[in-house]
């Protein structure tokens, strides 16, 4: 067991990290001591913030939806808003309500299936309402108290509003992310009052 997963991390994982995850196996409290390796930001050499690999796989928290028929027809984002967090990053912020530096969060939009009724909505087996299309685009964020002093810690990147997502994208400037986040999001620029997984307080992470 302590083999298998010590082969896995060093194949997935950066150099820095592998040494990590080397001495904490080895430890004798590696039951209670064990972390996940984390998935850091990864720039270009322009500083450019690459595509996160892999978000399919990681903490999903949630999918806000705004749909056209309840936006005057025409909402800024009618898809299912579904967001991830990196599992390393949620790790942490388990035990210590605190988002660390390098965490992601991934805003993947999901198109509804096309409507059938005046609201859009369809009719399935399991009711009337809208259900989850193909993929469009992503939003992402990227905390860093340092890189993003100017927007209170968070970077704000856009890769696309269609698929395929875009490899990489530059950082938004503050009026056309941050200042939203900033006034309104419960924590730390985030909305975790939408997200009863990461939302202090809720009977879950208490
Ligand atoms: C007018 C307000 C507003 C603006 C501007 C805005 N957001 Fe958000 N954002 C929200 C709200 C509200 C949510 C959560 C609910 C939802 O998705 O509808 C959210 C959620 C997110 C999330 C999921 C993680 C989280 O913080 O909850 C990401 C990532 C994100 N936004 C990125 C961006 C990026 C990138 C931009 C700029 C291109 C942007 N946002 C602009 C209001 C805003």
């Amino acid at each position: 067991m302590r083999v298998r997963f010590l082969t896995t991390t060093a194949a997935i994982a950066s150099g820095v990290i592998v040494t990590t995850v080397l001495v904490q196996s080895l430890s004798p409290t590696s039951a209670q001591t064990e972390t996940k390796s984390r998935y850091l930001p990864e720039y270009t050499a322009d500083g450019d913030l690459i595509l996160p690999k892999n978000f399919h796989e990681w903490v999903y928290v949630g999918s806000p939806l705004t749909p056209n028929a309840l936006n005057g027809g025409k909402a800024g984002f009618p898809e299912f808003h579904n967001v991830y967090i990196e599992p390393g990053s949620y790790e942490i912020y388990k035990k210590t309500y605190e988002f660390p530096e390098g965490t992601i969060f991934f805003k993947e939009l999901q198109l509804t299936l096309p409507g059938e009724n005046p609201d859009g909505s369809r009719t399935e087996p399991s009711g009337r309402g809208y259900f989850p299309g193909p993929w469009n685009g992503a939003d992402v964020t990227v905390k860093d108290s340092k890189r993003y002093a100017d927007t209170g810690g968070w970077g704000y990147y856009n890769f696309n509003h269609h698929e395929p997502k875009a490899p990489t994208a530059k950082v938004k400037a503050k009026s056309e992310c941050a200042f939203c986040h900033i006034a309104s999001a419960k924590k730390d620029e985030v909305w975790t009052q939408f997200y009863p997984l990461l939302d202090i307080g809720m009977p879950q992470i208490k």
